[in-house]
């Protein structure tokens, strides 16, 4: 008689066994133990050949089966769609457009630089940098720039708070001086960068800015190739090679020159950019002193050099038409977005 409840208990290890994983497989789960020709079924009939003291107890677990194969049906029921809606299976159109990509677009003054940049190496030039954070003596003393000069005045320089030796650098040309202490000429080099002085903020000038500076040191180097170097530069940035250089004063080069391009006067907003002479003032430039070589251990009975500093900005304005120095500064999306199509 004991068969009779042995067969009931491995229906119901099997029942708990089950792991039905699709709807198809929970059908044939329902049709077993719970359709109109279930396995159960005819257990209740097997009740005939249990001893009477025994048929309660055999009649109680028939019971449990069936209520546990309804119990594990329900379950199963539940978490097969549970799992069907979380896929989101009904309400997911695959066919569906994907949500456009918003591109963000290049900096005019970032486009602009990587245009210099490769204007330069094109002719040779690679490409060296510098930290932001400068030390007094790479930013002026190296470039021979003496203690009561009124560049290192407290009003034009940004110090690092309660230091006299670490500022934001007011210009590239510390880079001129890390490079020189570092090789020996030939030297080629250009520096891109960002550099900081404390102005009042207008539509022609801000606190900060970008310069990209250059220094050729090799033996027998002329004013004559500096002039070449720049006329090409001209011609490849803005179209033309009508240059102008002006003498001019810096501590580090000697002879200094200021270097205009011609952009002409054509439209109001090349007259205001050249203050109604038609000349764009570009960068300073020279013949590297030979002090500066010397302090930078740099052979100038040996050696020669020419170096220039230019301005990214007004570069920028010039070439994207563009009215106002402050505009590169706002991060307005509106002004940025029109600069997609420029890389
Ligand atoms: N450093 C100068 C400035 O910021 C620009 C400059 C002038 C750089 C002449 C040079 C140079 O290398 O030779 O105004």
């Amino acid at each position: 008689m004991s068969d009779a409840f042995e067969n009931v208990k491995r229906l119901i290890a099997e029942i708990a066994a089950a792991t039905p994983q699709s709807k198809d497989e929970l059908e044939q789960f329902r049709i077993q133990y719970l359709g109109s020709k279930n396995v159960i079924k005819p257990l209740f009939g097997e009740i005939r050949n249990v001893p009477n003291e025994q048929k309660k107890e055999y009649g109680q677990l028939v019971n449990e089966a069936k209520e546990s194969a309804e119990r594990k049906f329900a379950e199963l029921q539940e978490t097969l769609e549970a799992a069907s809606s979380d896929a989101g299976a009904d309400l997911l159109d695959l066919t569906r457009p994907g949500e456009p990509l918003e591109l963000g677009s290049r900096h005019p003054i970032a486009t602009t630089l990587n245009r210099i940049v490769s204007i330069f190496q094109r002719m040779g030039f690679t490409v060296a940098e510098g930290p932001d954070i400068e030390d007094d003596w790479h930013n002026f003393t190296a470039m021979n720039t003496p203690e009561d000069h009124p560049a290192r005045d407290m009003q034009d320089t940004f110090y690092l708070s309660g230091s006299t030796q670490l500022l934001l650098r007011t210009h590239t040309s510390p880079v001129q001086a890390r490079v020189m202490t570092s090789q020996q000429p030939p030297i080629r080099i250009i520096a891109p960068g960002r550099v900081y002085r404390n102005e009042t903020i207008s539509a022609r000038s801000h606190a900060q800015f970008h310069q990209v500076e250059g220094l050729y040191v090799d033996e027998g180097v002329s004013f004559a190739d500096m002039k070449q170097t720049l006329m090409y530069f001209a011609q490849e940035m803005f179209g033309t090679p009508k240059i102008r250089l002006r003498p001019s004063y810096f501590p580090f080069t000697e002879p200094s020159a200021e270097m205009d391009v011609w952009i002409g006067m054509d439209n109001e907003k090349n007259y205001r950019l050249s203050k109604g002479t038609g000349w764009l003032e570009i960068l300073g430039c020279g013949m590297v002193d030979p002090s500066v070589l010397t302090m930078c251990g740099i052979d100038p009975e040996k050696y020669s050099g020419f170096a220039f500093g230019m301005g990214i900005e007004r570069q920028a304005l010039r070439l994207y038409d563009i009215p106002d120095i402050r505009l590169f500064f706002e991060n307005d999306v509106r002004f940025l977005k029109q600069f997609r199509s420029v890389i």
